[in-house]
C-alpha cells in the first residue's frame, strides 16, 4: 500500500445495519457485500458473529463469497466472541478480527466499573488471542473521541505490542470538532511507540453533522483507513458517508490522497442500499441524492447549460448518474425552456421562445415541477405550434 492510498472499510453490513428496522436478510447480505467488493471496497466488516445465529451465518456466508476485500468481524475484548468471530470468517481469502473495549473515562468508569490498568491489559489480551487464530487484527478504542490523548496512546502501545495491524480511533458519540479529532491522529502518529507497525483508522459517526470532516481531517493528519457506510447509515444520525470521503479525495488532489474505489459505481449502490433496507436518502444528500445534480434556478440553469462547471463540482457521470437535471420551476429562466423544449424535440426561434415562456410561466405558477408532457401540452396550446409543425 503507497503512503497515499486511503484504505476503504465499509461496515454497511454492521455498523450501518444497526439502524432501527433495517435488518438485512443473509441474502440481501450476500448481495451488497458481492457490489461492494466490485466496488473496490478495501475491507467490509460483514458483522458481529457472536451476536447471532443470522449473524454468524451472514459472516460466513460473505466469507465465501468474497473475492478480493478483506473480510472482517466485529468482536468486545471477550475470548468466546473471538473464538466465534474465527470460525465465522475461516473461510475468508483473507480474514480481519476487529476486536477493543472502551477507553474513555465515562466507559471505564460506568460501563466496566473497571480502571485504566484492567482496561489496557484486557485489549492487550483480546488482540493477543484474537493474533492465535489471524494475522490481521483491528483493534477498536471505543469512545476515542473522549479519550484522554497521552491513556490512548499507551493503549495504543499495548496492543501494538500484542500484534494490531490497524488502530481504529472512533469517535463513538460523534462529539469531535475536526480540529480536534485530527488533533488526535496528530498526537497518536507522533507519540505511540511502534506506530510505523500498524495503520490508524478513522471510525466517526455523525451526531453533529461531523462525520464526514473528521474522517478527512484524520487521514490528512496520518490516518490511512476511513471506516463509512453507503449512504452514511448507521446508529442515530450515521456514520461517514463512504461516497462522500471518496469524491472529497478525488476532488481535492492536493491532498494527495486517494482510494481504490471505482466511483462509477457509487450511485447503483446507494440505490440498492437505500431500497434493500427501506431508508429513503433525503433529496439534498451529497453525491447520490436525488437534488444533487438537478438545477432549478434560472441563474443556475443558464450557466450549467452554457458550461455544466458553473455550478458543478463533480461530472454526474463519474458517480454513475446518468446527467445533471435542469429542473423546470416558475423560477426557471428562457434558457432552461429552450434546452428541454430542444430535448423533448422542439427546436424554438427567439420569438417563438418568447410566446411559450410566457405561457409557461402561468402553467410553472399552479404546477411544482413541469414535465416533458407538459411541455409538450404548453406548445401545442400556443401559437407557435402550427408553425413548428409546418417546419
Ligand atoms: O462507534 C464505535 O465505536 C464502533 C466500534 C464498535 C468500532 O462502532
Ligand atoms: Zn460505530
Amino acid at each position: 500500500m503507497s503512503n497515499t492510498n486511503v484504505q476503504i472499510f465499509d461496515t454497511t453490513l454492521r455498523d450501518g445495519e444497526q439502524v432501527p428496522g433495517c435488518k438485512l436478510n443473509t441474502e440481501q447480505k450476500l448481495i451488497i457485500a458481492e457490489k461492494l467488493d466490485q466496488l473496490g471496497v478495501d475491507v467490509i466488516e460483514a458483522g458481529f458473529p457472536v451476536s447471532s445465529p443470522g449473524d454468524f451465518k451472514s459472516v460466513e456466508a460473505i466469507s465465501k463469497l468474497v473475492k478480493n476485500a478483506t473480510v472482517c468481524g466485529l468482536t468486545r475484548s471477550v475470548e468466546n466472541d473471538i473464538k466465534v468471530a474465527a470460525e465465522a470468517l475461516k473461510y475468508a481469502k483473507k480474514p480481519r478480527i476487529h476486536t477493543g473495549i472502551g477507553t474513555s473515562e465515562s466507559h471505564i468508569k460506568y460501563k466496566f466499573r473497571s480502571t485504566q490498568e484492567d482496561i489496557m491489559e484486557r485489549a492487550y489480551k483480546a488482540v493477543k488471542y484474537a493474533k492465535s487464530f489471524v494475522e490481521d487484527v483491528e483493534f477498536y478504542a471505543e469512545d476515542a473521541g473522549r479519550t484522554d490523548n497521552e491513556y490512548l496512546a499507551r493503549v495504543c502501545e499495548a496492543v501494538i505490542k500484542a500484534g494490531a495491524t490497524v488502530l481504529n480511533i472512533p469517535d463513538t458519540t460523534g462529539y469531535c470538532l475536526p480540529s480536534e479529532y485530527g488533533a488526535k491522529i496528530k498526537y497518536l502518529m507522533e507519540n505511540v511507540k511502534g506506530i510505523e507497525k500498524a495503520i490508524i483508522s478513522c471510525h466517526c459517526h455523525n451526531d453533529l453533522g461531523l462525520a464526514t470532516a473528521n474522517s478527512i481531517e484524520g487521514v490528512i493528519n496520518g490516518a490511512r483507513q476511513i471506516e463509512c457506510t453507503i449512504n452514511g447509515i448507521g446508529e442515530r444520525a450515521g456514520n461517514t458517508a463512504l461516497e462522500e470521503v471518496v469524491m472529497i479525495l478525488r476532488q481535492h488532489p492536493h491532498l494527495n490522497l486517494d482510494t481504490n474505489i471505482k466511483s462509477e459505481m457509487l450511485y447503483g449502490l446507494s440505490q440498492l442500499v437505500s431500497e434493500s433496507m427501506g431508508i429513503y436518502t433525503q433529496p439534498n444528500k451529497a453525491i447520490v441524492g436525488a437534488n444533487a445534480f438537478a438545477h432549478s434556478s434560472g441563474i443556475h440553469q443558464d450557466g450549467v447549460i452554457k458550461k455544466r462547471e458553473t455550478y458543478e463540482i463533480i461530472d454526474p457521470k463519474d458517480v454513475g448518474v446518468t446527467e445533471s437535471a435542469i429542473v423546470l420551476t416558475a423560477r426557471s429562466g428562457r434558457a432552461a425552456l429552450a434546452y428541454r423544449a430542444k430535448k423533448v424535440g422542439y427546436e424554438l426561434t427567439k420569438l417563438q421562445l418568447d410566446e411559450v415562456y410566457a405561457s409557461f410561466l402561468d402553467f410553472a405558477d399552479k404546477k411544482k415541477e413541469i414535465s416533458d408532457d407538459d411541455i409538450h401540452q404548453i406548445i401545442e396550446e400556443s401559437k407557435v405550434y402550427n408553425e413548428l409543425s409546418s417546419q
